[in-house]
């Protein structure tokens, strides 16, 4: 609140400048309750205040470095309320007698499915009766108003005690939704994605980018990609992205929330060199989605649990989509194998639902295997895997847990096994079934504990690992999508038992709109 109590200010984001600011502010004799950055957005809102509440959040936003979606009170308009967005999400809800505004397209649906997604630099006035949105120079400008379709019952629990937990559960139905209206007679199309055969064979590189859970769809992507296409491909988590692109790069920009900071500063960096860029978002209307080239929707509907679940699995979906489209675009793939793979992944939704329904035995795990620091270990598909199944566990459980490349572990890791140690083991991959099988017998050796997780009737594993999840049989090239949901369970109970707030995480947010 400002020091006279006449504004209020939320703020998302964060200012760059406001050390800068916080001196000059405090020089004027105006003094400060926190530390915060945003603390000084109101004092600025009291210098500029002549009257002319707009002017003054048109003069403020001026002096403001960095992201940030604003909702300011003022006590001279009691019944108003002011927004102004930079590099930061901001939605307003049109009611009738009522209008809102959130970061969130997820927070609104249960009050109107009526939308006007803010451009960054446009200021709305928002009153019961009435919305006004100016733009940066506070030229008057008519919005759009946007439907959603998301449902009301999507955005609520749905007698599951966690959003996670029905997340989970809503996979097989999303997966079907991201495949269904884009197989047709066998065929895959991609509405959305116009590149022409002579552009798609100038390719010679994709370069995929994301950030946490996006980026390691981007790693099982990667495969499918390379083994589909033969095209090289990069995977770059987008806060390191220093691209080598140019107009013969395709860059695959992933998001569910769509206004992660990291990579949309990523997306920019490589629309800036040339590249023609494809977004893969679930929120629609969200910054990556109106900043890429094409976008395809990976039709989760809302996510609401910090932690990925549902989202992760329908980008592989769009991955495993995108790699048959291009692979049969560039005549890499022949006709039976095209017709056998397109096959399989219609299959997806309903193996998936045999996924969940294999593994009810989970909860009596995770007393054995998620009782302190775990290892992930598997290799190419599996690795990928390994990494995703880590960070849910992490994220949610606050266990310590890393994923090796199952490889790698000889080349030093080895030396941190010791008696008890919990390793998972991914091993779905049938071509490098032996070589995991025998770092398995590496570790056990060295007395860890092993759950190995791999395709149903691989009898193997079952002699050489102490515990066996199995997922249903399935082609190695989209085994991903099915292997994660026991590691997402896993997760998910080893946070039921140490009674953590599964679908609030502590230090995490939705979306990073930071960088
Ligand atoms: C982990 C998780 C995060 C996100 C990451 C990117 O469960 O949810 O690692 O995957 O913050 O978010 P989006 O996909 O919204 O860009």
């Amino acid at each position: 609140m400002s020091n006279d109590g006449r504004f209020a200010v939320v703020h998302n984001g964060i200012i760059e400048n406001y050390l800068e600011l916080r001196r000059e502010l405090i020089k004027d004799g105006y003094i400060f309750q926190s530390e915060t950055d945003t603390e000084t957005i109101v004092h600025l809102l009291e210098l500029y205040y002549d009257g002319d509440i707009k002017a003054a959040v048109m003069k403020t936003a001026a002096r403001l470095e960095g992201s940030y979606a604003l909702g300011i009170v003022c006590t001279d308009t009691p019944d108003a309320l002011y927004v102004v967005r930079e590099a930061s999400p901001l939605i307003l809800g049109v009611g009738v007698g009522e209008n809102y505004f959130a970061s969130d397209v997820t927070a609104l649906v249960s009050h109107t499915k009526n939308v006007i997604y803010l451009e960054d630099g446009e200021f709305a006035k928002l009153t019961p009766d009435s919305i006004t949105v100016c733009d940066c120079a506070g030229r008057e400008v008519k919005k759009p108003i946007s439907r959603v379709t998301w449902s009301v019952e999507a955005a609520e629990k749905g007698g599951y005690e966690h959003f996670m937990l029905k997340e989970i559960m809503e996979q097989p139905a999303a997966v079907k939704a991201a495949l269904a209206p884009r197989i047709h007679e066998g065929r895959v199309q991609l509405d959305g994605f116009e590149l022409g055969e002579e552009e798609l064979r100038g390719i010679s590189k994709i370069i995929i980018t994301a950030c946490g859970s996006a980026y390691y769809a981007g790693c099982s992507g990667r495969y499918a990609i390379e083994r589909l296409c033969r095209v090289p491909v990069q995977v770059e988590l987008a806060s390191e992205l220093r691209p080598m692109v140019d107009e013969h790069t395709l860059v695959l920009v992933i998001s569910q929330s769509g206004e992660t900071a990291d990579t949309i500063a990523a997306l920019k960096e490589c629309k800036a060199r040339g590249a023609k860029v494809i977004g893969i978002v679930n929120v629609v209307g969200s910054t990556i989605a109106k900043l890429a080239d094409f976008t395809l929707y990976t039709f989760a509907g809302p996510e609401i649990a910090v932690a990925t679940t549902k989202g992760y699995t329908t980008q592989l979906t769009v991955l495993y989509l995108f790699a048959l489209y291009m692979a049969e675009k560039l005549g890499r793939i022949d006709a039976e194998s095209y017709t056998t793979l397109v096959k399989e992944l219609q299959h997806l939704p309903r193996k998936l639902q045999q996924t969940i329904d294999m593994n009810w035995q989970i909860p009596k795990l995770v007393s054995r295997y998620a009782s302190h620091s775990l290892f992930f270990i598997g290799r190419n598909t599996d690795y990928a895997v390994a990494l995703e199944g880590a960070l849910k566990m992490k994220e949610i459980s606050y266990l310590h847990a890393e994923s090796y490349a199952a490889g790698e572990l000889k080349h030093g890791t080895i030396a941190l096994i010791e008696e008890n140690q919990p390793v998972i083991a991914v091993c779905c991959n049938e071509a490098l079934m032996d070589k995991t099988l025998s770092n398995i017998v590496e570790v056990k050796a060295r007395g860890a504990k092993v759950l190995a997780l791999s395709c149903k009737g691989n009898k193997k594993i079952v002699s050489q690992a102490d515990d066996v999840i199995f997922i249903p049989r399935v082609e190695t090239v989209f085994s991903a999508a099915l292997a994660v949901v026991p590691l997402q369970l896993l997760a998910y109970y080893a946070a039921k038992e140490k009674g953590c707030d599964i679908d609030k995480p502590k230090n995490l947010a939705k979306s990073v709109t930071v960088e």
